[in-house]
């Protein structure tokens, strides 16, 4: 160990860690070693750099808070996030996207039909389609888990004296895997910008935009969940998302509601629009 260099050191501390050969956890560990210690060489990191990343992650810690999570903020803006989402998406079923940091566990459940909006201003839209699998098949008691923001780009659980739970709701798909529900149209949002990664953000001349999007958590029997999101064709932001979770097969077109084509659907509320779109569940394992 005498003998170290800035060449060898990278094995050295490899070989310090007495990790389970062969497991993921060496694995994992090993590669990181390697890009960091290549990182370091290739750019011949100062020290004045280095104790500025460590510092910015230190900001990153001191920011952050159960309900602020700036480090996947970071992991969102630098496109880490989407990345992971896009590599664990299986073939033929749809596509990944963020989870954000505003979703929540138990939300209400809500009969098929139900209407989420309420009084809220904006415009009242039709979500529905169906839930299937990758061979096409409806799944029936399929589970749709949406949530929002309203029709001025905020989450209810970011206003005090707003009921937390509002904008959200658990539907489960019918007979024929079909899914609907009424809502109002959301708006655009920033992320976060009052923290280390607005500054991160100001230093690249980038925006914290976001293109309106609903979240969706979709589940069922036997199959692989999928957390997603869709964005609406023709809007701000859909081509330059601060957190990279656009994908082309997640947008959707909002059209003049015609109960007609939309099935007919029994509904709590008559929208002004609808918007259709299928949900491909790919099977566990
Ligand atoms: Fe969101």
């Amino acid at each position: 160990m005498r003998d170290i260099n800035q060449f060898t050191i990278t094995e050295a501390v490899k070989k310090s860690f007495r990790s389970e050969e062969g497991s993921r956890f060496k694995f994992l560990l090993e590669t990181l070693i390697d890009h960091l210690h290549d990182y370091t060489r290739e750019t011949n990191l100062t020290h004045e750099e280095w104790m500025r990343v460590l510092m910015f992650l230190y900001d990153c810690g001191q920011i952050s808070t159960p309900d602020r999570h700036e480090f996947i903020l970071l992991s969102d803006v630098l496109g880490w996030s989407a990345l992971v989402d896009m590599i664990n998406t299986r073939g033929g079923a749809t596509e990944g996207s963020n989870l954000g940091p505003f979703y929540l566990e138990n939300a209400p459940k809500k009969a098929l039909g139900a209407d989420l909006a309420g009084p809220r201003e904006g415009v009242s839209v039709l979500a529905y389609g169906i839930v299937r699998d990758t061979l096409g098949h409806p799944l029936p008691g399929a589970v749709v888990d949406t949530w929002q923001a309203d029709g001025t780009g905020t989450y209810p659980i970011q206003e005090s004296g707003q009921d937390k739970y509002d904008l959200r709701g658990i539907f489960e798909t019918d007979k024929d895997g079909r899914y609907y529900y009424t809502t109002v149209l959301p708006k655009p949002y920033t992320v976060p910008y009052d923290g280390p990664v607005g500054d991160l953000l100001r230093a690249g001349d980038r925006h914290a935009w976001r293109p309106a999007h609903l979240h969706y958590m979709i589940r069922a029997k036997g199959m692989r969940a999928i957390v997603t999101e869709l964005f609406f064709e023709n809007t701000e932001y859909v081509d330059n998302d601060a957190v990279f979770g656009v994908r082309r097969s997640l947008l959707t077109r909002v059209e003049p509601y015609k109960a007609d084509k939309a099935g007919n659907p029994p509904l709590e509320r008559k929208p002004d629009a609808m918007l259709r779109f299928d949900f491909v569940l790919a099977p566990e394992g």
